[in-house]
């Protein structure tokens, strides 16, 4: 190094003392802060700043650090201006702790229906308004990203964290988390999109490889992704836990940077999943620009990296500089005092009407629904007791209170059948004592246990079809992250629950009376063998706080349902589609993929544990069903309301500019006010590739219609949504020829059609990064 006169070392000396003490963060300075910063200060910056839990084998996810019970902090830089923000979950509302040391303040936050339950309610505008809802408790809470929504594909029934998410199909799940983004986003706070891509089973999923072919990956894996990036701009995206086609997803620049910055145009920030991937440095040469929790060692491998060369310091300073375009842009920055007050009760209002609006009515059998007022009600099942709001794990919600459906129903001045519900309450009164100690030294992320129906139905319903006018029976079922559903004892009913139906449905229906089955669960249940029992089936899904409330106005007919399926009502198990999928792996008592399979090494020994073959391809949900012509109990889109509707006057106008107009009329025929949804699927009618049968395209939910109201509905497409990917070319084709469009109330209840010629083939090519890099899909 050549040597400096004093004189101007000296003045340089304190021209740095100078820097440092003024230079600070500001949104139009980030590339001077870039420089400014040590390679120690990137390396902690890109790693998050609460490792000590991690570090002693703690649960991830939950920091005592700034807000407490949030998820992940930030690494601050005081000398640069450069605040901690914080992260917390997400998605059925915002999770932190609501009790804290010595202080007599609560901070409890609204618990809303699960991701699952909004997407069955069709309706953008009111997830919208979910969205804003919990954007403003973030804010309020002093939390600047929100870690939702989770959007990954209904695969499988079982996946036991389809609760959080939203469809089996990528249209529907993209919208409704563009809607909810934008929601949240809509209070200056952020979300994070998660978890990138092909998360799609909870065993093993720190490790499993999904397989996937490259057309499925992106008609099916990916779309939802480019949907809601495209539609909302969220702040951050999370990359998943898995490997897709043999390279963790946060470590893969071609998913990362080609694919998700690239061809979907996403400007934010991306973080791992809390403990995702393995090698800190090839994240950050993958563009994944932050790691959480953290760990220690991170720091290291990270500078290390630089030092010997294998990391580029251009790289790293990129994913330094996502994170301080996301850090100007909180309210922590911006120095927001927040008020620790969130509106809770306009809250727990816009829950109680979204539950509703979600529910899904399967069936209704000469009108059981509504009920008649004033009608006694006898109301079975451990369900209606001890009723599920909400999933386990990350995407629990600390809510201040539950309103169950006996306390709802009765809140809402619907008679029940005291001698019964006398009994009830008795008896969960003893089953929850006999579960509190079992259930003591469960963690957060482990499934609780369910009471036990009682034992002997045939005395328990005797007597109850003379007092009450009709029965009401809930089913209720669990789910938690890190576990698979069963298809005994959770897709299936269980013995206790089927003896329970027998008994109610022959003692009322013999003294002619209706019964109505209200399943409480997180995704589809088996109801072909027991639902000719019933009268009626609603489906509530996880509610969400004010659940109680919610079926009570649905009961009463203050409000009608009208959401709608947003995956397939299998008949039995045995006919999905996906059945390289982890089925009942036995239970140790130990959260199946935090303690059963913890190393993150890959092994190819075990087929859908270690590695899935997504063997069925693009076929999944109806894409199946339809196409094959496999029946199923309830088609996806399938919801009914207390009214009927009739669909007219459909009509399809071609631009010339590739836009498609779908327009038609939607008139209630019946008796009672409610909304519809209208659903827009295509059909390519001569393809010269294996397509599905119907695929959905667009969607549209009315106003509420009054009895003998229209409305008017328009679906805007454009030919670019009819396209198919052709593996071959890596390219997205629309091919010219003759497309069918169906407008219809479900998948399976179309009802008007009209058929097009798109007159020119159009070919948009992708990066072809995404193949396994040994060449070969599927694992033998
Ligand atoms: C979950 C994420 C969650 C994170 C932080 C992980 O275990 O997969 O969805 O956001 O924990 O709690």
């Amino acid at each position: 190094m050549k040597r400096l006169p004093i004189f101007i070392m000296a003045a340089s000396f304190v021209c740095g003392v100078a820097m440092a003490d003024t230079l600070k963060l500001r949104e139009d300075n980030i590339p001077q802060i870039v420089s400014a910063m040590t390679l120690e200060e990137k390396a902690h910056l890109v790693v998050g700043a609460d490792m000590k839990k991690i570090a002693a084998g703690g649960e991830v996810g939950d920091t005592e650090k700034v807000v407490p019970g949030a998820a992940g902090v930030t690494y601050p830089i005081p000398r640069l201006g450069i605040p901690t923000i914080v992260m917390a979950d997400g998605p059925a509302g915002l999770r932190i702790k609501p009790i804290r040391e010595g202080d007599s303040n609560t901070y409890y936050c609204t618990g809303f229906p699960v991701g699952t339950h909004l997407a069955a309610t069709w309706n953008d505008e009111i997830i919208y308004r979910v969205g804003q809802a919990m954007g403003e408790e973030v804010k309020e809470y002093g939390v600047d990203i929100l870690l939702a929504p989770g959007i990954n594909i209904m695969r499988n029934p079982l996946c036991g964290r389809n609760f959080e998410y939203y469809s089996e199909d990528p249209l529907l799940a993209g919208k409704t988390a563009a809607a909810i983004i934008n929601g949240v986003e809509s209070n200056g706070v952020g979300t994070s999109l998660k978890h990138f891509c092909a998360n799609n089973q909870e065993i093993n999923r720190l490790a499993n490889d999904s397989r996937i072919s490259q057309r499925a990956l992106r008609e099916i894996y990916l779309r939802n992704f480019e949907i809601a990036v495209k539609d909302s701009q969220p702040w951050t995206i999370m990359t998943s836990y898995n490997y897709l086609n043999g390279r963790y997803t946060s470590e893969d620049k071609g998913l990362l940077e080609d694919v998700l910055r690239g061809e979907f145009g996403f400007e934010g920030m991306i973080v791992t999943d809390w403990g995702g991937g393995l090698d800190a440095a090839a994240q950050m040469a993958a563009g994944n620009d932050m790691i959480q929790p953290g760990e220690p060692r991170h720091i290291d491998v990270i500078i290390n990296a630089v030092k010997n060369g294998t990391l580029k310091e251009a790289d790293l300073d990129k994913c330094v500089a996502r994170i301080l375009e996301l850090i100007v842009k909180t309210p922590r920055f911006k120095g927001y005092k927040f008020s620790n007050k969130p509106d809770l009760k306009a809250h727990a209002a816009v829950t109680r009407e979204v539950a509703s609006e979600g529910f899904v009515l399967l069936k209704n059998d000469d009108k059981a629904l509504p009920m008649a007022s004033g009608a006694t009600v006898a109301l079975f099942g451990v369900g209606s007791y001890d009723f599920i709001a909400g999933g386990r794990g990350s995407g629990d919600v600390n809510k201040a209170y539950v309103v169950d459906m006996h306390e709802g129903m009765i809140s809402n001045g619907i008679v029940l059948d005291k001698k019964l519900d006398d009994y009830y309450m008795a008896y969960m009164e003893r089953e929850r004592k006999r579960i509190a100690p079992l259930d003591e030294h469960r963690r957060w992320t482990h499934y609780t246990l369910r009471p036990n129906e009682i034992r002997d139905p045939r005395q328990l319903v005797e007597g109850s079809a003379e007092r009450a006018d009709m029965a009401v029976i809930t089913f209720s079922r669990n789910s938690a992250e890190g576990f698979e559903r069963h298809v005994n004892r959770d897709f299936n009913l269980r013995i206790d629950e089927t003896a329970l139906l027998n008994e109610v449905s022959r003692q009322f229906r013999s003294a002619g009376k209706k019964v109505v089955v209200v399943l409480n669960v997180c995704g589809p249940v088996e109801v072909a063998s027991w639902r000719d029992k019933v009268d009626a089936i609603l489906v509530c899904w996880m509610p969400g706080q004010e659940g109680g409330n919610s079926v009570a106005d649905v009961l009463l007919g203050k409000v009608s349902p009208s959401g709608h399926l947003p995956m397939s009502f299998p008949i039995r198990y045995a006919d999905v589609p996906s059945q390289n999928f982890p089925v009942d792996v036995p239970e140790t008592g130990l959260n199946q993929s935090f303690e059963n399979y913890s190393t993150k090494y890959k092994y190819y020994d075990q087929p859908n544990i270690d590695y899935t073959n997504y063997t069925e391809d693009i076929f999944i949900g109806y894409r199946h069903f339809a196409t094959r012509g496999v029946e199923v109990a309830y088609p996806f889109g399938h919801g009914l309301t207390y009214t009927d509707f009739e669909l007219s006057g459909m009509k399809v106008k071609q631009g010339k500019d590739g836009k498609i107009a779908v327009t038609c009329k939607v008139t209630n025929t019946g008796s009672r006010a409610a909304k519809q949804v209208v659903q827009l699927y295509s059909t390519a009618l001569y393809p010269d590739h294996e397509r599905p049968l119907l695929e959905l395209r667009g969607y549209s939910k009315t106003p509420t219609l009054q009895p003998g109201q229209s409305c008017n509905v328009d679906i805007a497409i454009t030919t670019d949504d009819l396209a198919i990917f052709i593996e071959e070319e890596s390219a997205w084709k629309v091919v010219a020829g003759d497309y069918r469009l169906s407008l219809g109330f479900s998948s399976g209840d179309l009802r008007a059609n009209s058929e097009l010629f798109i007159p020119n083939t159009s070919v948009r090519k992708v990066t072809d990064v995404l193949k396994p890099t040994d060449g070969k899909l599927f694992i033998e």
